[in-house]
């Protein structure tokens, strides 16, 4: 997710959850053929594993980005054929190319061929007025013939002028019978359904019908959240692990960030939401954030905020 799923990010989450896949912003191949590779791509080890998000829609550039990305060691190229902003769109990439399943196709082909790792696509159930259930197998017919076998669905639709990108992310209606639908046409496709999932128990329910869920906003605002879907596993379940815990191994790394001239709240404000929906929340969120940006700042003010915690509790 753009300006959240940075690498400081990720690496959070994966200590909550060593099971779940991450995955980057969406960059651009354009950004990643032109611009500067590291600062785009470089992640931490411990990510793994992290799927690379690209967006575009030149195959030629699109396989080159991917190759970058494979070197660099990602385990996955995702194509965003799902983003709706009007500077995307100026792109001609993101939502608008569910209009042009060939043209999906020849960069996911493209790609395949190029790289020895997934190639996956997170889209929408529809564009416009583009919005029926033919509109959607078509689309995912002539992709998976290119040889694509993994589709992350946003189960709304994206409408494409008019709505801002995050009422996007609300206003069109979930329809979630639509991914189920498509997943019992489509057995040997793995599917994946996006849009509002909230709690353990709606994935457990979607998982009973699909192979893979995708969170996002639940997953960045109440992070404990994915340390309580990793307990479904017996092995995790065992350790017990409390938000102190992941505090605590945040010290080391935030230490060596800060070493390598990374500013203190850009890794803390990705912890904002650790606490949600825990007594003295609000005191941990209001402390951390107008403590972290102050000059010098660093571990100090998150054991200060744990202690506004516990006194607010
Ligand atoms: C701040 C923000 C940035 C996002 N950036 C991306 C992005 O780069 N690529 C993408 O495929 N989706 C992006 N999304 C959309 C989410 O991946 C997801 O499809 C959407 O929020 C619905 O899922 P959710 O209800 O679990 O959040 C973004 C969402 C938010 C809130």
């Amino acid at each position: 997710m753009m300006d959240w799923t940075d690498s400081h990010c990720r690496y959070f989450m994966r200590l909550l959850n060593p099971n779940i896949l991450l995955y980057t912003e969406m960059i651009t191949a354009d950004a990643l053929l032109f611009g500067n590779k590291r600062k785009y791509l470089q992640y931490n080890d411990e990510e793994h594993p992290i799927a690379l998000q690209l967006g575009g829609s030149d195959p030629r550039k699109m396989k080159q980005a991917a190759i970058i990305g494979a070197d660099y060691g990602y385990d996955e190229i995702n194509l965003n054929i799902g983003c709706p902003s009007d500077r995307v769109q100026q792109g001609s990439f993101g939502a608008c190319l569910m209009a042009k399943p060939k043209l999906v196709a020849e960069c996911t082909n493209a790609i395949i061929e190029a790289v020895n790792i997934p190639v996956t696509i997170k889209t929408r159930i529809g564009i416009d007025d583009l919005d029926n259930y033919d509109f959607l197998c078509n689309f995912i017919e002539i992709v998976a013939a290119s040889g694509c076998s993994r589709f992350i669905i946003h189960a709304r639709k994206a409408i494409l002028s008019g709505l801002s990108p995050k009422e996007n992310r609300s206003i069109p209606k979930l329809n979630y019978d639509r991914v189920y639908r498509l997943k019992s046409d489509y057995k040997n496709l793995h599917i994946s359904v996006n849009g509002g999932i909230n709690s353990v128990k709606e994935c457990e329910e979607h998982l009973a019908l699909l192979d893979g869920v995708m969170i996002g906003r639940h997953a960045y605002h109440q992070p404990w959240f994915l340390y309580e879907l990793g307990i479904l596993n017996a092995s995790h379940k065992k350790s017990n692990t409390t938000r102190e815990d992941i505090i605590e191994k945040m010290y080391p790394y935030i230490e060596s960030q800060m070493k390598a001239g990374v500013k203190f709240k850009h890794i803390t404000r990705h912890m904002l939401g650790l606490y949600a929906g825990q007594p003295g929340a609000r005191a941990w969120r209001r402390y951390l954030s107008t403590h972290a940006h102050i000059e010098g700042a660093g571990i100090e003010v998150l054991q200060n905020a744990k202690k506004k915690l516990s006194q607010a509790a």
